[in-house]
Protein backbone atom coordinates (compact mmCIF):
# COMPACT_ATOMS: atom_id res chain seq x y z
CA UNK A 1 0.00 0.00 0.00
CA UNK A 2 1.19 3.24 -1.12
CA UNK A 3 2.72 5.40 2.19
CA UNK A 4 2.64 9.11 2.13
CA UNK A 5 4.39 11.33 4.09
CA UNK A 6 5.48 15.23 4.26
CA UNK A 7 9.26 16.23 4.62
CA UNK A 8 9.58 17.07 8.19
CA UNK A 9 10.47 20.53 7.23
CA UNK A 10 7.09 21.14 5.75
CA UNK A 11 5.47 20.96 8.99
CA UNK A 12 4.01 23.58 10.19
CA UNK A 13 4.99 24.66 13.35
CA UNK A 14 3.24 26.81 16.18
CA UNK A 15 4.98 30.43 15.58
CA UNK A 16 5.43 33.67 17.68
CA UNK A 17 3.09 35.22 19.56
CA UNK A 18 2.09 38.82 19.69
CA UNK A 19 0.22 40.32 22.57
CA UNK A 20 -2.46 43.56 22.12
CA UNK A 21 -0.22 46.34 23.79
CA UNK A 22 -3.88 48.85 23.38
CA UNK A 23 -6.30 47.01 26.26
CA UNK A 24 -8.62 47.53 23.63
CA UNK A 25 -11.87 45.51 24.12
CA UNK A 26 -12.36 44.46 20.10
CA UNK A 27 -9.48 42.65 19.95
CA UNK A 28 -9.17 39.60 17.29
CA UNK A 29 -6.52 37.26 16.53
CA UNK A 30 -5.19 36.91 13.20
CA UNK A 31 -2.92 33.63 12.49
CA UNK A 32 -0.86 33.79 9.86
CA UNK A 33 1.33 31.54 8.00
CA UNK A 34 4.97 32.65 7.91
CA UNK A 35 7.57 30.74 5.99
CA UNK A 36 11.44 32.29 5.50
CA UNK A 37 13.18 30.77 2.35
CA UNK A 38 16.52 31.83 4.02
CA UNK A 39 16.73 30.15 6.86
CA UNK A 40 16.26 26.36 7.13
CA UNK A 41 13.45 26.67 9.72
CA UNK A 42 9.85 24.91 9.34
CA UNK A 43 6.76 26.87 8.25
CA UNK A 44 5.23 28.13 11.43
CA UNK A 45 2.30 30.27 12.64
CA UNK A 46 2.44 33.38 14.43
CA UNK A 47 -0.55 34.54 16.08
CA UNK A 48 -0.87 38.42 16.13
CA UNK A 49 -3.81 40.11 18.54
CA UNK A 50 -4.74 43.45 16.74
CA UNK A 51 -7.36 45.53 18.17
CA UNK A 52 -9.63 45.71 15.72
CA UNK A 53 -11.25 49.43 16.75
CA UNK A 54 -7.85 51.05 15.74
CA UNK A 55 -7.38 49.44 12.10
CA UNK A 56 -9.34 50.04 8.65
CA UNK A 57 -12.11 47.28 8.20
CA UNK A 58 -10.70 44.93 5.64
CA UNK A 59 -8.31 42.23 6.21
CA UNK A 60 -5.55 44.34 3.92
CA UNK A 61 -5.57 47.03 6.63
CA UNK A 62 -5.30 44.47 9.42
CA UNK A 63 -1.83 43.23 8.14
CA UNK A 64 -1.05 46.63 6.99
CA UNK A 65 -1.27 47.39 10.81
CA UNK A 66 0.54 44.20 11.47
CA UNK A 67 3.66 45.18 9.09
CA UNK A 68 3.28 48.84 10.15
CA UNK A 69 3.45 48.14 13.52
CA UNK A 70 3.66 44.70 15.20
CA UNK A 71 6.16 42.62 13.06
CA UNK A 72 7.78 44.13 9.85
CA UNK A 73 9.44 41.15 8.58
CA UNK A 74 5.45 39.99 7.71
CA UNK A 75 5.20 39.55 3.99
CA UNK A 76 2.05 39.97 1.41
CA UNK A 77 1.65 41.48 -1.68
CA UNK A 78 -1.08 44.06 -2.50
CA UNK A 79 -1.50 47.56 -4.67
CA UNK A 80 -5.08 49.03 -4.97
CA UNK A 81 -6.91 47.86 -2.18
CA UNK A 82 -9.73 48.03 -4.31
CA UNK A 83 -10.12 44.63 -5.26
CA UNK A 84 -8.85 45.32 -8.98
CA UNK A 85 -5.05 44.51 -9.14
CA UNK A 86 -5.51 41.20 -7.66
CA UNK A 87 -2.49 40.59 -6.10
CA UNK A 88 -3.53 40.55 -2.22
CA UNK A 89 -5.26 37.03 -3.09
CA UNK A 90 -4.44 34.24 -0.20
CA UNK A 91 -6.57 32.06 1.70
CA UNK A 92 -8.33 33.27 4.26
CA UNK A 93 -10.15 31.07 6.72
CA UNK A 94 -10.19 27.77 4.36
CA UNK A 95 -11.21 30.13 1.46
CA UNK A 96 -9.49 31.96 -1.65
CA UNK A 97 -10.50 35.59 -1.16
CA UNK A 98 -8.87 38.98 -1.65
CA UNK A 99 -7.45 40.28 1.52
CA UNK A 100 -8.78 43.77 0.21
CA UNK A 101 -12.13 42.82 0.02
CA UNK A 102 -12.95 40.50 3.15
CA UNK A 103 -14.41 42.47 5.64
CA UNK A 104 -11.99 41.39 9.16
CA UNK A 105 -15.23 41.72 11.89
CA UNK A 106 -17.31 39.44 9.38
CA UNK A 107 -15.09 36.29 10.29
CA UNK A 108 -16.09 34.97 13.34
CA UNK A 109 -13.64 33.36 15.31
CA UNK A 110 -9.84 34.27 14.95
CA UNK A 111 -8.52 34.37 11.67
CA UNK A 112 -6.63 32.42 9.89
CA UNK A 113 -4.45 33.46 6.86
CA UNK A 114 -2.32 30.92 4.12
CA UNK A 115 -1.09 31.56 1.19
CA UNK A 116 -3.06 30.48 -1.99
CA UNK A 117 -2.91 26.87 -2.17
CA UNK A 118 -0.52 24.59 -4.60
CA UNK A 119 1.86 27.20 -5.70
CA UNK A 120 5.49 26.95 -4.62
CA UNK A 121 5.65 30.04 -1.94
CA UNK A 122 8.07 32.83 -2.17
CA UNK A 123 7.70 34.05 1.26
CA UNK A 124 5.30 34.20 4.23
CA UNK A 125 1.92 34.73 2.27
CA UNK A 126 3.52 35.05 -1.30
CA UNK A 127 3.07 32.70 -3.84
CA UNK A 128 4.94 31.91 -6.97
CA UNK A 129 2.89 33.08 -10.23
CA UNK A 130 5.11 32.03 -12.58
CA UNK A 131 3.61 28.90 -13.80
CA UNK A 132 0.38 30.88 -14.23
CA UNK A 133 1.96 33.61 -16.35
CA UNK A 134 3.66 31.42 -18.17
CA UNK A 135 0.11 29.45 -19.05
CA UNK A 136 -1.70 33.11 -19.95
CA UNK A 137 0.92 33.94 -22.09
CA UNK A 138 0.64 30.81 -24.02
CA UNK A 139 -3.01 31.97 -24.77
CA UNK A 140 -1.81 34.85 -26.73
CA UNK A 141 -3.74 37.71 -25.02
CA UNK A 142 -4.01 39.76 -27.02
CA UNK A 143 -6.46 41.21 -30.59
CA UNK A 144 -4.75 39.13 -33.24
CA UNK A 145 -5.96 41.22 -36.63
CA UNK A 146 -4.62 38.88 -40.38
CA UNK A 147 -2.62 41.28 -41.91
CA UNK A 148 -3.85 40.24 -45.19
CA UNK A 149 -7.39 41.50 -44.08
CA UNK A 150 -6.22 45.09 -43.68
CA UNK A 151 -2.91 45.38 -44.28
CA UNK A 152 -1.91 46.22 -40.20
CA UNK A 153 0.42 43.97 -37.82
CA UNK A 154 -1.55 41.49 -35.49
CA UNK A 155 -2.95 43.71 -32.50
CA UNK A 156 -3.48 46.69 -33.98
CA UNK A 157 -6.82 48.49 -34.37
CA UNK A 158 -9.13 46.66 -36.82
CA UNK A 159 -9.63 48.78 -39.81
CA UNK A 160 -11.48 48.16 -43.16
CA UNK A 161 -10.11 48.43 -46.76
CA UNK A 162 -10.58 52.48 -46.80
CA UNK A 163 -8.83 53.03 -43.21
CA UNK A 164 -12.15 53.66 -41.39
CA UNK A 165 -12.10 51.73 -37.92
CA UNK A 166 -14.91 48.64 -37.78
CA UNK A 167 -16.81 48.57 -34.37
CA UNK A 168 -17.87 46.38 -32.64
CA UNK A 169 -21.92 45.90 -32.50
CA UNK A 170 -23.13 46.22 -29.13
CA UNK A 171 -24.78 42.88 -29.14
CA UNK A 172 -20.73 41.11 -29.77
CA UNK A 173 -19.51 43.55 -26.89
CA UNK A 174 -21.84 41.89 -24.73
CA UNK A 175 -20.37 38.64 -24.89
CA UNK A 176 -17.56 39.85 -23.29
CA UNK A 177 -19.38 40.82 -19.92
CA UNK A 178 -18.36 38.29 -17.50
CA UNK A 179 -15.05 37.69 -19.33
CA UNK A 180 -13.23 41.33 -19.15
CA UNK A 181 -13.53 41.86 -15.50
CA UNK A 182 -10.97 39.04 -14.39
CA UNK A 183 -8.25 40.39 -12.28
CA UNK A 184 -6.10 37.41 -12.77
CA UNK A 185 -5.74 36.73 -9.26
CA UNK A 186 -5.95 33.25 -9.32
CA UNK A 187 -7.86 32.29 -6.64
CA UNK A 188 -10.14 30.17 -9.09
CA UNK A 189 -7.20 27.90 -10.00
CA UNK A 190 -5.64 27.29 -6.56
CA UNK A 191 -9.40 26.17 -5.58
CA UNK A 192 -9.41 23.90 -8.56
CA UNK A 193 -8.48 20.11 -7.46
CA UNK A 194 -7.28 19.56 -11.15
CA UNK A 195 -5.56 21.87 -11.15
CA UNK A 196 -3.54 21.19 -7.72
CA UNK A 197 -3.17 18.01 -9.80
CA UNK A 198 -1.85 18.40 -12.76
CA UNK A 199 -1.06 22.20 -12.91
CA UNK A 200 1.85 21.96 -14.92
CA UNK A 201 -0.52 20.50 -17.88
CA UNK A 202 -3.85 21.83 -17.62
CA UNK A 203 -4.14 25.65 -17.97
CA UNK A 204 -6.37 25.76 -15.24
CA UNK A 205 -10.08 28.23 -14.55
CA UNK A 206 -8.23 31.85 -14.73
CA UNK A 207 -6.43 30.87 -18.07
CA UNK A 208 -8.85 29.35 -19.70
CA UNK A 209 -11.88 32.03 -19.41
CA UNK A 210 -9.02 34.34 -20.44
CA UNK A 211 -8.85 32.08 -23.40
CA UNK A 212 -12.43 32.31 -23.86
CA UNK A 213 -12.31 35.51 -23.87
CA UNK A 214 -10.21 36.32 -26.69
CA UNK A 215 -12.09 33.05 -28.89
CA UNK A 216 -15.06 34.99 -28.30
CA UNK A 217 -14.25 39.05 -29.06
CA UNK A 218 -15.58 39.23 -32.83
CA UNK A 219 -12.94 41.27 -33.68
CA UNK A 220 -10.78 38.99 -33.90
CA UNK A 221 -9.67 36.66 -36.66
CA UNK A 222 -7.92 33.75 -35.12
CA UNK A 223 -10.68 32.21 -33.15
CA UNK A 224 -10.05 28.61 -35.15
CA UNK A 225 -6.06 28.29 -34.07
CA UNK A 226 -7.40 29.73 -30.73
CA UNK A 227 -10.04 26.96 -30.25
CA UNK A 228 -7.07 23.88 -31.74
CA UNK A 229 -4.67 25.50 -29.64
CA UNK A 230 -6.76 24.92 -26.24
CA UNK A 231 -8.41 21.23 -27.64
CA UNK A 232 -6.29 18.73 -26.05
CA UNK A 233 -6.88 16.13 -22.94
CA UNK A 234 -5.02 17.65 -20.68
CA UNK A 235 -4.64 21.48 -21.33
CA UNK A 236 -8.70 21.65 -20.99
CA UNK A 237 -10.67 18.02 -20.54
CA UNK A 238 -9.18 17.77 -17.09
CA UNK A 239 -11.52 20.29 -15.94
CA UNK A 240 -14.74 17.51 -14.62
CA UNK A 241 -17.19 20.76 -13.68
CA UNK A 242 -16.37 20.55 -10.06
CA UNK A 243 -16.93 24.27 -10.35
CA UNK A 244 -14.84 25.33 -7.02
CA UNK A 245 -13.23 27.74 -9.37
CA UNK A 246 -16.68 29.30 -9.83
CA UNK A 247 -17.50 29.54 -6.30
CA UNK A 248 -14.06 31.12 -5.22
CA UNK A 249 -13.94 33.83 -7.90
CA UNK A 250 -13.88 37.40 -5.90
CA UNK A 251 -15.35 39.08 -9.05
CA UNK A 252 -18.33 37.01 -9.05
CA UNK A 253 -17.23 35.41 -12.46
CA UNK A 254 -17.88 32.22 -13.64
CA UNK A 255 -14.80 29.90 -15.44
CA UNK A 256 -16.51 27.04 -15.14
CA UNK A 257 -19.08 28.42 -17.82
CA UNK A 258 -16.58 29.79 -20.15
CA UNK A 259 -14.93 26.20 -20.20
CA UNK A 260 -17.88 25.25 -21.05
CA UNK A 261 -18.53 27.04 -23.91
CA UNK A 262 -14.90 26.50 -25.45
CA UNK A 263 -15.90 23.18 -25.02
CA UNK A 264 -19.24 23.46 -26.75
CA UNK A 265 -17.60 25.64 -29.37
CA UNK A 266 -15.07 22.80 -30.22
CA UNK A 267 -18.12 20.47 -30.49
CA UNK A 268 -19.78 22.97 -33.43
CA UNK A 269 -16.73 23.97 -34.99
CA UNK A 270 -15.61 19.94 -35.19
CA UNK A 271 -12.33 20.33 -33.81
CA UNK A 272 -10.97 16.81 -32.25
S1 LIG B 1 -15.07 23.45 -12.93
FE1 LIG B 1 -13.19 22.77 -13.90
S2 LIG B 1 -11.81 24.47 -13.60
FE2 LIG B 1 -13.50 24.78 -12.18
S3 LIG B 1 -12.79 23.84 -10.25
FE3 LIG B 1 -13.86 22.33 -11.41
S4 LIG B 1 -12.34 21.20 -12.56
FE4 LIG B 1 -11.44 23.12 -11.89
S1 LIG C 1 -11.85 34.26 -12.87
FE1 LIG C 1 -12.12 35.27 -10.91
S2 LIG C 1 -10.91 34.04 -9.47
FE2 LIG C 1 -10.24 33.51 -11.52
S3 LIG C 1 -8.48 34.82 -11.89
FE3 LIG C 1 -10.29 35.85 -12.75
S4 LIG C 1 -11.01 37.19 -11.11
FE4 LIG C 1 -9.61 35.74 -10.16
S1 LIG D 1 -4.86 44.96 -3.23
FE1 LIG D 1 -5.53 44.89 -5.31
S2 LIG D 1 -7.04 43.35 -5.29
FE2 LIG D 1 -6.49 43.56 -3.21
Amino acid sequence: MVQFSLPKNSEIKEGKYFKDKTNGSNIKKIKVYRWDPETNDNPRLDTYEVNLDESGPMLLDVLIKIKNEIDSTLTFRRSCREGVCGSCAMNIDGVNGLACTKSAKDITGDIKVYPLPHLPVVKDLVPNLNQIYKQYKSIEPWLQVKPSTNGLANGSIKKDSNGKEIYQSKKDREKLDGLYECILCACCSTSCPSYWWNGDKYLGPAVLLQAYRWIIDSRDEERERRLKKVSDELKLFRCHTIMNCTNACPKGLNPAKAIGSIKKMLVQAGID
